[in-house]
């Protein structure tokens, strides 16, 4: 029998028809980046990528600076969250901090990991020593949440030699985004920032050489298409597209707030491009936007049925979005 957890969880997605716009997903809404598409479109597929990566490891090493052992490349960062479960000193309790993103408990659960699920803050910190793996998401996925305890759980973690990991999917498209602490092991998805989520490609960052992790893969664990994405993505069209990119995605979410907020909605906006927004019924309505072509994130899979969760779009989407919500509520 399937657990309800080993099924296909995430709301944004759905099989239907594509829709007129897409508030569902949090990649940026201005996107594709130029730059790195075409990069990806003049990738070979007639061959397989270097099986070590050599590369793109190095070139995502130079700009972390760290050294080429310390990045681990992966086809996308759920992928990396599932292959962090099979580190055998790795196979204890793991630690969350929900609502927050659903892929962590889902891989504890094949990988037999009991699941700590913490309720606060305080919790998180005081139920860390009999963690192994940890997970933080910075900002956090569903509530734009940026904990100020990160330092904090960083100590405690390497005192207590618990693996902690920053998910930094929207890390990029953060205002202000708060420092990191050294230790702590980052998960960068720039699919996000860039606008190219159907490319399956991120990378881990550890304080720790990762030969090992990398074995556990499947060989070429990423395609050429995700190869060329996370080089073109460290280079410097591609990060002045992102710098302008995500200035105009911060006024497009104040916008799209105050819209909200003009039909009497509670509003919880996160620094980076997306907010949450508090309707009621949100199945309900996340089904009645779907008919009227516009995709939101139902937040019901979160713990949180009365909340959608939108990234903002163009003005013309928005004020569309605007306009159906006034209908359907
Ligand atoms: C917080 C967070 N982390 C990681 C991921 C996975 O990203 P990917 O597998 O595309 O790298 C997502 C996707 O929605 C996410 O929201």
């Amino acid at each position: 029998m399937i657990d309800d957890v080993l099924k296909p969880i995430h709301g944004g997605t759905d099989s239907g028809p594509p829709p007129r716009y897409d508030f569902s997903t949090n990649a940026n809404g201005l996107g594709p980046n130029p730059h790195a598409l075409r990069a990806i479109q003049q990738a070979d597929p007639s061959r397989y990528p270097d099986p070590l990566y050599t590369a793109t490891h190095a070139a995502l090493a130079c700009h972390h600076g760290v050294a080429p052992e310390q990045v681990a490349v992966g086809g996308g960062t759920s992928e990396l969250i599932h292959r962090l479960t099979r580190l055998r000193y790795l196979r204890g309790p793991m630690l969350i901090l929900p609502p927050t993103f659903s892929e962590y408990a889902r891989a504890a659960q094949p990988a037999e990991l009991p699941l700590l699920k913490a309720e606060d803050g305080s919790q998180f910190l005081r139920l860390l020593p009999q963690a192994t793996l940890a997970f933080l998401c910075v900002p956090n996925n569903p509530t734009g949440e940026v904990y100020d305890f990160l330092f904090e759980a960083a100590e405690i973690a390497d005192q207590r030699q618990v693996v902690l990991v920053l998910d930094l999917a929207y890390y990029a498209l953060c205002q202000n985004p708060p420092p990191l602490p050294p230790t702590a092991w980052r998960l960068y998805s720039p699919n996000k920032a860039h606008g190219l989520t159907g490319v399956r490609a991120g990378y881990l960052v550890a304080p720790q050489d990762l030969t090992y992790f990398r074995h556990i893969a499947p060989s070429w664990v990423l395609g050429v298409h995700g190869e060329a994405f996370l080089r073109a993505a460290l280079e410097p069209p591609s990060q002045a597209w992102l710098a302008e990119t995500r200035q105009r995605l911060w006024q497009l979410r104040a916008e799209l707030a105050q819209g909200l907020r003009a039909l009497g909605l509670e509003v919880q906006e996160s620094p980076a491009n997306f907010l949450l927004v508090r309707v009621g019924q949100a199945t309900q309505v996340a089904l009645a936007l779907r008919a009227r072509g516009l995709r939101v994130r139902d937040c019901t899979s979160f713990g949180l049925p009365e909340w959608l969760r939108l990234s903002a779009q163009v003005p013309e989407a928005q004020q569309a979005l605007l306009e159906a919500l006034a209908e359907v509520l």
